[in-house]
């Protein structure tokens, strides 16, 4: 295929649900004349408490259907996916570019001397290996926390970003740590996350800084295609186009793409 046409093929985001949706709404922001393509697994979610050979083996047939369709680009918008299937991934696809997304414990545990950082993350990502290496890498710049949140991503899923249920759940989940320990940072390390941000921010306060990885990963989604001349013309009008195993999470996947600010 030349260039040309490799150009004006989509860019495929992929999530264990609706989560992925807080990194490609960045994406939107930064890569506007882009068309997106956005698959989320709701009908196998949630991945987080699977065993990883299981997490391997659905992210690679999505990706598998995905590379069959014709992509230019694939964007793993899931912490948990990541963690288990990037490295195959790469090994795989060598001809797009294969974006992950991880923790965002760099910037949390870079912000002042020796912060204490909770990073939030299913019980899949804060187990697997990818994180047990990040985490060696700030051990002596901050003292960190790995929460695994059974249960937080269902209530996203089921489109609760701020009702009485999920913050009951957070507050129980939250306030033996800030009791406990002066917080300076929370790290949202499942892109579930981002959306009950505001309630986390009501929990936590405004002194303790909130950090995810979705900006971080958009903008490295545009470096990379800069660098392989993948992206499209300006004059384009992108698009995004939604697709789920449960069809019905169509109409929240709209919602949550013009979701209010974070907190
Ligand atoms: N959104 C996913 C992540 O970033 C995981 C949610 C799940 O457990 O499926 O980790």
């Amino acid at each position: 295929m030349n260039i040309m046409d490799k150009k004006n093929l989509p860019i495929a985001f992929f999530d264990s649900g609706v989560g992925g949706i807080s990194v490609l709404r960045e994406a939107v922001k930064l890569l506007a004349p882009e068309d997106f393509l956005f698959f989320g697994d709701s009908a196998n979610a949630p991945y987080g408490t699977r065993p990883r050979e299981e997490i391997l083996r659905l992210t690679l047939a999505h990706a598998a259907r995905f590379y069959q369709r014709g992509i230019k680009a694939l964007v793993i918008a899931c912490n948990t996916a990541t963690s288990a299937a990037i490295n195959e991934l790469r090994r795989i696809y060598t001809d797009i570019p294969v974006i992950g997304i991880e923790p965002a414990l760099k910037p949390a545990a870079l912000m002042s001397l020796h912060p204490t950082v909770l990073v939030m993350a299913t019980p899949g990502t804060v187990n697997g290996n990818k994180f047990h290496d990040l985490l060696g890498h700030y051990t002596d710049r901050a003292d960190v926390i790995p929460l695994g949140c059974p249960g937080l991503m269902e209530f996203v899923e089921n489109g609760d970003t701020d009702g009485p249920e999920v913050t009951a759940y957070l507050t129980a989940l939250l306030t033996p740590y800030l009791r406990q320990n002066p917080i300076d940072a929370i790290v949202l390390g499942c892109t579930h996350y981002p959306f009950v941000a505001p309630v986390i921010r009501r929990i936590a306060g405004d002194a303790v800084k909130i950090f995810d990885g979705g900006e971080g990963t958009a903008r490295e989604l545009k470096r990379r295609l800069e660098q392989e001349s993948l992206l499209r013309d300006s004059a384009h009008h992108g698009s995004v186009t939604f697709e789920n195993s449960l069809p019905e999470k169509i109409a929240l996947c709209k919602k949550l793409l013009t979701a209010g600010p974070d907190a």
